[in-house]
């Protein structure tokens, strides 16, 4: 199976972008002090899917939020990776084919979809790459 390289370089804090793994959506988001802190607020086992974003993310690394683009509803692709794009009521991600939406760690918070958004395996291979898959 293949993997991927993005590079981190050109993303802002605040910004999140698609970009593609064996033809799925992939999003790769850097969260800014606020969304890191958003998502450290609410206790993990209140959630629906629990688990922390340190969870979620690589050690010293918890601004780098990488996550399949595809709802674990029915499969659509949420809003909120892009320029101006619906983040939804908790700040993340929002799907607009059923309205589930996701947090700033990409869980689910409200509407149908069962489960987290799903984190790839990946690894840094540099502070600004890192290879998927
Ligand atoms: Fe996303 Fe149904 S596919 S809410």
């Amino acid at each position: 199976l293949s993997s991927t390289q993005v590079d981190l370089s050109a993303i802002q804090p605040g910004q999140s972008i698609k970009a593609e793994f064996r033809k799925q959506p992939l999003f790769v988001r850097n969260l800014t002090p606020a969304e890191i802190a958003a998502a450290g607020a609410v206790p993990a086992d209140s959630l629906r899917d629990p688990q922390t974003l340190e969870e979620r993310t690589k050690a010293g690394k918890t601004n780098w939020l990488v996550t399949l683009g595809v709802c674990t509803h029915l499969g659509c692709v949420p809003l909120g990776a892009g320029e101006g794009e619906n983040k939804g009521p908790f700040g993340g991600y929002f799907c607009p084919c059923h309205g589930s939406a996701y947090d700033t760690a990409g869980r689910i918070r409200s509407g149908p979809a069962p489960l987290n958004l799903a984190v790839p395996e990946y690894e840094f291979t540099s502070d600004t790459a890192i290879t998927v898959g």
